[in-house]
């Protein structure tokens, strides 16, 4: 045998060994059911191409309907358990920096930029952490802040397109109302953000259905035992917020837009661990309250100034983060009755 050959053979059987090994382990340690895919790319590639598409969900649902709430996949070079199980997120959530550390796929990171909170790790974390939510707490936002949104809003009325998703104008009335109020063009109150009531189910809705982040990727510092199953040390677990959001035993016809299930406190009753758009744990958006004023005052603003209609079609795609293809163009008209506001 050449010494070609022999190294060829030796290198197939390290090979042949490592994947017995690994597989003896696993079998070993009761992993979620599921299928890790092909080697090295698993379903990555099924997996992208449905967060590509308006539709992302057959990939999930498949799955889920097979496996149940928790299965395991194989994305991003790395076996992955996909969670879409309330209690899992909440505990992967609450463990941050415990059981779990933060880890997202390369391709994410890059677009996180290195400076971000989302890769900080430890006490420079926890510290960045504490600082961002004590500028962005309820009584700054309500002293300080609204005041300035509110401004920043009406100077830069141009820089709407990839926000706004489908705001009827049916509830143009609240927004006239709250218009009405003050005089033209005033600053907006804090009171009046609090009167808001549809603008927030709204608000609710579009972060239940279409938020920005559909789930977070952690990765298990230790072996993990769960519901009965383990989680491998150095496994990665994606926590999927958006499967919860989507599944029909926590939100009635949970695939459809529907701003009114938010009406008369309705939804008061969703468990805290259902309805999770910013997260928790320490890792909890520290920006959750003042998204909201801006998603608010934006629209208020958006829809007392103009009236629009779609320029083109567009569509949702899912991957790397939920945003329209095209940017949401849109023709706007000023309102006739609009008073100048900038
Ligand atoms: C908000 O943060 C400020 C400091 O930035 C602090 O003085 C105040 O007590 C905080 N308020 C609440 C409601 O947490
Ligand atoms: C909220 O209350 C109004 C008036 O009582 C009712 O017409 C509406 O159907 C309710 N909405 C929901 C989602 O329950
Ligand atoms: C929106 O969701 C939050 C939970 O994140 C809830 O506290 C609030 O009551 C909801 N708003 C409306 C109008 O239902």
């Amino acid at each position: 045998m050449s010494s070609f050959t022999s190294l060829l053979f030796s290198c197939a059987a390290i090979a042949a060994f490592l994947i017995l090994l690994r597989r003896w382990r696993y079998r070993r340690l009761r992993l979620p059911p599921g299928s890790l895919g092909l080697p090295f790319i698993g379903e990555t590639l099924q997996l992208i191409s449905a967060y590509k598409s308006d539709n992302p969900e057959p990939f999930m649902d498949r799955r889920l309907n097979r496996y149940g709430l928790v299965f395991t996949t194989h994305v991003f070079g790395e076996p992955t358990v996909f969670s879409a199980e309330p209690e899992m997120n909440r505990f992967v959530l609450a463990n941050e920096g415990k059981l779990f550390e933060c880890s997202y796929p390369g391709s994410i990171s890059n677009l996180l930029g290195k400076h971000s909170l989302l890769l900080m790790k430890g006490n420079l974390h926890k510290k960045m952490h504490s600082l961002t939510m004590s500028f962005a707490n309820s009584s700054i936002i309500k002293d300080h802040l609204l005041v300035d949104v509110d401004r920043l809003i009406r100077l830069n009325l141009d820089s709407w397109s990839d926000r706004v998703l489908l705001m009827e104008e049916a509830k143009k009335e609240e927004h006239d109302q709250i218009r009405s109020k003050s005089k033209t063009g005033a600053p907006l109150e804090w009171s009046d953000y609090k009167s808001m009531i549809f603008t927030q189910c709204v608000v609710n809705e579009t972060l239940r259905m279409a938020n920005i982040i559909g789930g977070i990727f952690r990765r298990a510092t230790t072996d993990i035992n769960i519901n009965g199953y383990t989680i491998p040390k150095g496994w990665k677990v994606f926590a999927s917020f958006r499967a919860v959001h989507l599944n029909p035993n926590h939100f009635k016809d949970a695939r459809s837009f529907n701003p009114w299930r938010w009406q008369n406190n309705s939804e008061a009753t969703i468990p805290v661990n259902v309805y999770t758009p910013f997260g928790g744990g320490p890792r909890l958006c520290p920006g959750y309250e003042l998204a909201r004023v801006v998603l608010s005052v934006f629209l208020h603003r958006f829809i007392t100034i103009f009236s629009w209609v779609p320029a083109e079609e567009d569509r949702l795609v899912f991957f790397p983060t939920t945003r329209t293809q095209k940017r949401y163009p849109i023709i706007v008209k000023r309102r006739e009755e609009s008073s100048p506001c900038i």
